[in-house]
Order: structure tokens, then sequence, then C-alpha cells
């Protein structure tokens, strides 16, 4: 079993923790279930081809490189466990978060935190898988999309507060991460937020349709209902306006 944290290394500066915990798998040099922390990115990426941007120093930025002793089939898993621990962490900090499809934390409708998962394959099986994780802590953040752990309880912490935090949880239930994959999937669709309520979806060519989440499938794409059939979108096939409290 993976321990998640085996090593810190924490920095000030980096281009992304991703990209670090990269070059040091593909150094050679890298031990099972460390984790890279920076107080500042400078090409910081999120999903989709976006970046992901942070003040220095307010927010929780970092990745852990880990032997993920998966199949390419069962990566979903790692997506569903780490948004899941989310949850649960944040709710030690005394939030409600939910898991906005495929694995973002939302409060209130606003975005507190996302993941990015890296892989590197070897043939058929992952060999290492890049966890990257990006949350708001201390930054009140100018747009009304987003939020904080400081803006939902009026609390500052240590970043590293939280980091510790998580990893104890990553570690207490790596049985959820490797067994049962349909209590995985149950627990993940549990945590979704706007399950089972109408949405309004925009399709990548800007068509909009109304729908409801039902969950999600065994390769983790959103069941959508749409006029009592049920159809399946993969990450970058869909979006969906939230409602905001
Ligand atoms: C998203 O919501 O789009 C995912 C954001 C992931 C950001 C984190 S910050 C630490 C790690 N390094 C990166 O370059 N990205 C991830």
């Amino acid at each position: 079993m993976t321990k998640f944290g085996s090593v810190l290394i924490q920095l000030a500066t980096v281009d992304s923790t991703n990209n670090y915990a990269a070059n040091l798998i593909q150094q050679g040099s890298c031990q099972d279930g460390s984790v890279i922390m920076a107080d500042y990115q400078t090409m910081g990426r999120g999903q989709r081809g976006n970046s992901w941007q942070s003040v220095s120093g307010e927010n929780l930025m970092f990745s852990i490189a880990f032997k993920s002793r998966l199949s390419i089939d069962q990566q979903i898993r790692i997506s569903w466990y780490s948004a899941i621990i989310w949850q649960q962490c944040l709710l030690r900090f005394g939030i409600d978060a939910q898991i906005k499809w495929p694995n973002d934390l939302y409060v209130r409708g606003r975005k507190i935190g996302g993941i990015l998962i890296e892989q590197q394959l070897n043939g058929t099986t992952l060999d290492w898988s890049i966890l990257g994780c990006g949350i708001n802590v201390n930054e009140t953040p100018d747009l009304v999309q987003a939020t904080s752990i400081y803006q939902e309880t009026g609390q500052r912490f240590k970043p590293l507060t939280v980091l510790t935090e998580y990893l104890d949880l990553l570690n207490g239930q790596q049985n959820l991460l490797f067994g049962d994959f349909f209590k995985l999937k149950r627990s993940f669709e549990e945590g979704m937020e706007w399950r089972n309520q109408l949405l309004q979806f925009e399709k990548k060519q800007g068509l909009s349709f109304e729908g409801i989440i039902r969950g999600v499938n065994e390769q983790g794409q959103l069941q959508v209902e749409v006029n009592g059939t049920m159809q399946s979108y993969g990450n970058q096939e869909i979006r969906f306006l939230l409602p905001r409290t």
C-alpha cells in the first residue's frame, strides 16, 4: 500500500507541482507517495487545458505522485476517491462541500477546489499517478463563482494544516479506493451536487437542453436523464449551469 505523504517536498515557487512530480518520476528519483507542495505556481494547470492561478502563500497547491497499481480501465477510481476524500476533509473544517462532476469541489454553487490527475502508463497498467489538487484556503476570491475555506468559515488555516488532514483521510480509507467498485461509485454519487435536480446543460456545440443528473456510469461519464432517456457524457462534451445560493 502507498503511504500518501511518505515524502514532503515544500517549494516556494515552481511552474506546476504536477510537472515537478512528473520530472521526479522521469528521473527515477520519486518515492511512492511523495507530496510536492508549493506556495506559488507560475504555470499552474487545471482541467480542460485551463490555467490554475492562485495568490502566493494563501492557498493549498500540491501533487501526490504514487504507484497506482490499477489497470487503465480502473483509473476512474482515483478520480472518485480523491474527490470523496476532499468532501470529507472539508467537512473537518466545517464545510459541507459537494462534488461537481467530474471532480470539482463546490460550496453553495461556488468552486472551492479542483483536481487534476495525470497518469503515466506501463503497457495497460497505470505505472504512476499524479494527483494534483488546488484548494482555496485563505484567499477572498474576487470571482462570484469561487470561494475559500476562509470565506466559508471566517477562519484562517495554514495550507499545510489542510494538507495534513487530507493525507490522513487519504491514507485511512484505501480499502474504499481499492475495494468494492460499486461501493466507491455509490459513495461518489452520494456526494454529487445537483443530483436528481432539473438543470440546464450546454453541449460543446453550444446546444442547450434540460436534464436531470442521475449519477455516473462505470467509465465515469455523467448520466443525464433527458425526456425519459438516459444519456452519457464525457468530460469535454458538456457543461452545466449552476444554481447559486
Ligand atoms: C481544475 O479544477 O481545473 C483542477 C485544478 C488543479 C490545480 C492543481 S494546483 C496543484 C497542481 N499543479 C497544477 O499545475 N495543477 C494542480
